[in-house]
């Protein structure tokens, strides 16, 4: 009886505001409150930030082999590009590309994408040069950056020649290595770095 009675006044003594042991409850709940509404916040802003950093990497994207058209097309001509407007993929009309097609041979082209690798604006090939009209982005023939800001030159296109007819695939990154410019094997977006540091934080989002 003794014991209920202490029991009982224990339990009255916890809602006494006033009573020390009440407040340090009161302490403890809003500590693991504020914890536990911190780590919410946390989870809130870290997964889309995460989601966005590795989505990329694990996204895969539907190419398929566009056709150029016989590889003796006459307007591949050795020295000077020919813009080829294409479609790409499932959406058809909606996803339609430009690629400039070089004869390096009579079944060797240089196909390079019209993608400006500063913000994406379309490039244009002006006879000796290929020049952006959104910030002044300036490439050579080759595609290497010769004025402006892009960060990297001009995307390739990979290809390949069969029963007679070019066929244009995938866009691949491109490095300027000692003036020349060679072909990774991953496609960047504009804006992104292929090597270094800054390459590894763009993944490849195909
Ligand atoms: S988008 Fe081409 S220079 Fe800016």
């Amino acid at each position: 009886m003794a014991d209920r009675k202490t029991e009982r006044a224990g339990a009255a003594s916890y809602s006494d505001p006033a009573d020390p042991r009440a407040i340090i409850s009161r302490s403890k709940f809003l500590t693991g409150a504020t914890v536990g509404l911190g780590g919410v916040i946390g989870i809130a802003v870290a997964v889309p930030v995460v989601g966005f950093l590795l989505g990329p990497s694990f996204e895969t994207q539907d190419w398929y082999w566009a056709s150029f058209g016989p590889v003796d097309n006459k307007n591949f001509k050795e020295g000077t590009y020919e813009p080829v407007i294409f479609e790409r993929g499932k959406l058809g009309e909606l996803d339609r590309r430009v690629a400039y097609v070089r004869r390096d041979g009579a079944e060797e082209f240089t196909i390079i994408s019209n993608v400006c690798m500063h913000l994406g604006c379309p490039v244009q090939f002006k006879a000796t040069n290929f020049a952006c009209p959104c910030h002044g982005g300036q490439y050579d023939t080759e595609g290497i950056v010769t004025a402006g800001p892009p960060v990297r030159p001009l995307n390739r296109f990979e290809y390949k020649v069969d029963g007679g007819m070019l066929y244009v695939g995938r866009p691949f990154a491109t490095q300027d290595v000692d003036g020349k410019v060679v072909m990774t094997d991953t496609f960047k977006l504009p804006g992104e770095p292929v090597g270094g540091l800054l390459g590894w934080l763009y993944p490849s989002p195909s």
